[in-house]
């Protein structure tokens, strides 16, 4: 396999194209972004925590039966991925009060939900992703009632993994974000998991191990993401 030109460049990644027509490589910078890209700042090895974050995790859900764009890591920042066709609809999983959701309703960050709540979002820097109902989604073309109904399934499987997952690691799953392509024919999981991507609270203290360090100005925010990392490898290095 061959790495070939730039195909997009992303807030946190860059995606080139291979010599395949089916895989590209994508490329995982150290560039960190908050409030749709206003905030941003270069975060050493950032980039290398999270493709090996996303590498775990993609081959613990491929091996839990979820379909996912991940082949291979090629490399501390690259990942070989299948070609899809990205759904412009966020979907976020949430299993305790937080971020917009807390701002939104009035619910203090912190407080259970009784159920998994899924929300849907208009992949959209400009519009900064607006939050947006099944309705706007088939309205809009942007997927199938048959599509966001899998993506929902799938999303709600991948949050009982990964509630599994994290509390093995002392760490509350309290919210994700998953992107979605189609892959010939099929919807695939895309895009990445990492602490850039969830909100992951250390189950003893409640100590904010992902992003929203970076978003109040927290601080230590490469420390907490390899703190993950650690406590990841620690479990499940020989899995
Ligand atoms: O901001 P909000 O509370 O809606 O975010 C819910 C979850 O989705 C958080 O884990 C956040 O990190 C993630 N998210 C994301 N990319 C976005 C919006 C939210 O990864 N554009």
């Amino acid at each position: 396999m061959e790495k070939r030109e730039k195909l997009y460049e992303g807030k946190a990644k860059v995606l080139y194209k291979t010599d395949s027509d089916n895989l590209l490589v994508a490329y995982f910078k150290d560039d960190t972004t908050a409030f749709d890209g206003a905030k941003k700042e270069v975060l050493e090895d950032k980039g290398v925590i999270n493709c090996a974050i996303s590498t775990v995790i993609f081959e613990y859900l491929e091996k839990h039966g979820i379909k996912t764009h991940f082949v291979e890591r090629l490399s501390p920042r690259e990942m070989l991925v299948k070609k899809c066709e990205i759904i412009p609809v966020e979907v976020v999983v949430r299993n305790v009060a937080a971020g917009s959701f807390s701002r939104r309703y009035g619910v203090p960050e912190g407080t259970p939900l009784k159920e998994p709540l899924v929300e849907y979002f208009y992949k959209n820097d400009e519009l900064h992703d607006p939050m947006v109902c099944p309705n706007h989604v088939y309205l809009f073309g942007w997927a199938t009632r048959e599509e966001l109904g899998q993506m929902t399934k799938i999303a709600l499987e991948v949050n009982e993994l990964l509630k599994k997952f994290f509390d093995e690691i002392d760490i509350q799953l309290v919210d994700f974000k998953l992107e979605f392509g189609r892959c010939n024919g099929e919807i695939i999981l895309a895009d990445e998991i990492t602490p850039d991507s969830c909100r992951l609270w250390d189950k003893s203290s409640g100590e904010v191990l992902d992003k929203d360090r970076f978003r109040k100005d927290m601080g230590k925010v490469v420390e907490s993401y390899k703190e993950v990392y650690r406590r990841i490898m620690d479990r499940y290095e020989k899995v």
